[in-house]
């Protein structure tokens, strides 16, 4: 079996040093703004309903901007759990938490080995970390282990193959998208999640879908940047390419015309009781 919280994923724990879990925290926050996922979240947050004093769960937390949420709503009876196996982002989440005088907590722990008992959950939550697991279907099993008969579980994740930059040269551009699918290890995880649910014996109750999309004035630097720098190591483009696709990007966002989208899907579901 290989180590799901592998070297490869900017986000396994070797990745610890302050400047890498910096460009974590940044990335996060910038998507934490993106209106798609905040409309995608909430829908989510909507859909589990979490009530007073009930256990939540929320596995790969981030920076736990989302455990936060869920602690305000289970309240002071319940209990709202941010899993999360980076230490430096674990370290934020437990600064932010207590900085918002929030009862959420963070623990170390795998989604494939979640350290909690049997049913010892009300609701999941998981939100774009099955795409970075080489077993996601297998984590998908172990958070319908957590949940107690009747609770439920929200997914999020992307699907890359929905990636979309423009303007783009017509030989630059399979090159990109196979770039930013091969950056996770799951890369349709956003069309399987419903499948997944069912597989682990839970029934789907509500699918949900919204647009990252991106600024058509700004260019998403860092995305464009390390897509087209993987790609030229690789030698799928040569630097030409890329630089022409830099003067194009740019040319494009002067005048409000800059694509960047990538589609993030939901799947709600609860274990029959
Ligand atoms: C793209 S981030 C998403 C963070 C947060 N859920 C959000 O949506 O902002 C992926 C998260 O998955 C976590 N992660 C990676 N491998 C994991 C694993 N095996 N078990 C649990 N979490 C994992 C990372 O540390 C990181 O916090």
């Amino acid at each position: 079996m290989t180590d799901p919280r592998r070297p490869t994923s900017a986000f396994h724990a070797a990745n610890a040093d302050p400047a890498v879990t910096a460009r974590l925290v940044a990335a996060l926050d910038a998507q934490a703004e993106n209106p798609g996922v905040r409309r995608l979240r909430e829908w989510a947050h909507a859909q589990l309903a979490a009530r007073p004093g009930e256990r939540a769960l929320d596995v790969g937390a981030g920076t736990g901007s989302e455990t936060l949420v869920l602690a305000a709503a289970v309240g002071p009876d319940g209990t709202a759990t941010g899993v999360e196996p980076h230490p430096g982002l674990r370290a934020v989440a437990e600064q932010r938490a207590a900085e918002a005088g929030s009862a959420a907590r963070f623990v170390d722990g795998d989604a494939l080995a979640l350290p909690w008992p049997d049913g010892g959950a009300d609701l999941v939550r998981c939100e774009r970390v099955l795409q970075h697991l080489d077993e996601p279907a297998r984590a998908v099993g172990e958070l319908a282990r957590v949940l107690a008969p009747g609770g439920r579980v929200a997914l999020l994740d992307t699907d890359w193959a929905t990636f979309v930059l423009h303007p783009v040269a017509p030989e630059v551009g399979p090159a990109l998208g196979a770039v930013a699918r091969a950056t996770a290890a799951a890369p349709e995880a956003g069309r399987r999640l419903a499948g997944w649910l069912a597989a682990a014996g839970l029934t789907v109750d509500r699918v949900g879908a919204e647009v990252l999309l991106h600024d058509p004035r700004a260019i998403t630097w860092p995305v464009v940047r390390g897509l087209a720098t993987a790609a030229v190591g690789r030698g799928l483009i040569t630097g030409a390419q890329r630089d022409r696709l830099y003067a194009d990007l740019t040319a494009a966002a002067e005048r409000g015309a800059f694509h960047l989208s990538v589609t993030v899907f939901a799947a709600v579901a609860h274990r029959p009781g």
